[in-house]
C-alpha cells in the first residue's frame, strides 16, 4: 500500500479514477467504438436471464403495464422483455448514442435522451410507471439520491422498483463505495420512499463460493445478503413503494 494513500481500497479499480473519468460525465458511451460489447454471447445470455427474471418474477406476479428503464443503454433488454409482453408500454432513458443505436434498429418502445449525472428531469415522461429497472445504472451516477428522488415522484402506491448493481467483489469502480453494499442500499432506497422485497442472484458467478468466502468474505455492510448471492456477479433487488410523508418525521 502506498504511505500516502489515506483510505482503504477494496479493490485495485479504487486506486486508479478521479471522477472525471467517470463514464458518466462522457457523452461517448455507446458510440461506434463502445457499442462492440453487444456482440458478446456473454452479455446476450445476460440479457436473456434478466429478460426471464423480470417478466416471471415481476411482470406476471404484480400486474406491470407500463415500464421505465433508466440507463438502459441501447435497450437489448427492453426488446427481450416486450418480445413475451408485447402489450407493455416501455420507456428508456440513456445518452445520445444509446439512442440512436436504438432508433437505428426499429426498436419497440420509446427512448428518451436526458442527462443523468447529476439529477432526473421528468418531463415528457408518464406521470407515473408501474414499474421502474435500473439494471446496473445508479452506481454509475453522481447524484443517486437525486435519481431516487425524483424516481419517487413518478411512481404510484403500487409500483416496483428493480435495483440491480455490480458485487463490488467483481472490482467494480464506485463514485461512492459502500453505498452499494447490500444492508446500505436497502437503507438507501428505504429512505427515498423504497422498502426491499425480495432479491435475486445472477445466472453468472464470479468464482466458486468456498473461495469468494475465504478472499472476501461478507462485511458487517451485507449481513442482510443471502449467502447465495456472496459469488454472484449482480444483486437484483426488487422494491416496493411505501408513503412517505412530504416533511418527514422531524416534528
Ligand atoms: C453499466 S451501463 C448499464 C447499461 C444497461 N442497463 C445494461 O445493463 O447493460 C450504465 C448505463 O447508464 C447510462 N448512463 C450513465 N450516465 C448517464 C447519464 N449521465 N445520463 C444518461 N445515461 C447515463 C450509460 O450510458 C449506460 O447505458
Amino acid at each position: 500500500m502506498e504511505k500516502t494513500r489515506s483510505y482503504t481500497a477494496r479493490t485495485e479499480n479504487e486506486l486508479k479514477f478521479d471522477f472525471t473519468d467517470f463514464d458518466t460525465l462522457h457523452e461517448d458511451e455507446w458510440d461506434e467504438k463502445s457499442i462492440g460489447r453487444l456482440d458478446e454471447p456473454m452479455w446476450d445470455k445476460r440479457y436473456d436471464y434478466e429478460a426471464r427474471l423480470i417478466t416471471e418474477a415481476i411482470l406476471y406476479k404484480h400486474n406491470i403495464k407500463t415500464v421505465l428503464e433508466l440507463g438502459s443503454g441501447p435497450g437489448i433488454l427492453s426488446q427481450k422483455i416486450q418480445k413475451d409482453n408485447p402489450n407493455l408500454t416501455y420507456h428508456l432513458v440513456d445518452k445520445e448514442y444509446a439512442k440512436k443505436y436504438f432508433d437505428d434498429n426499429n426498436f419497440e418502445g420509446k427512448m428518451f435522451v436526458k442527462d443523468l449525472s447529476t439529477g432526473f428531469d421528468t418531463s415528457g415522461l408518464l406521470d407515473n410507471y408501474d414499474l421502474i429497472i435500473t439494471n446496473d445504472f445508479l452506481e454509475h451516477v453522481l447524484n443517486p439520491s437525486g435519481i431516487a428522488r425524483a424516481t419517487y415522484d413518478i411512481t404510484h402506491k403500487d409500483s416496483k422498483w428493480l435495483v440491480s448493481n455490480p458485487n463490488w467483489r467483481m472490482g467494480h469502480q464506485y463514485v461512492y463505495r459502500g453505498l452499494f453494499d447490500f444492508d446500505n442500499l436497502v437503507y438507501f432506497m428505504h429512505v427515498h420512499g423504497f422498502s426491499i422485497m425480495d432479491c435475486f442472484a445472477s445466472s453468472l458467478k464470479i468464482a466458486p463460493l468456498e473461495q469468494i468466502k475465504k478472499a472476501a468474505p461478507k462485511l458487517a455492510s451485507e449481513s442482510q445478503l443471502p449467502d447465495s448471492m456472496l459469488d454472484s456477479w449482480n444483486h437484483y433487488m426488487l422494491f416496493k413503494r411505501r408513503e412517505i410523508e412530504k416533511y418527514g418525521t422531524r416534528n
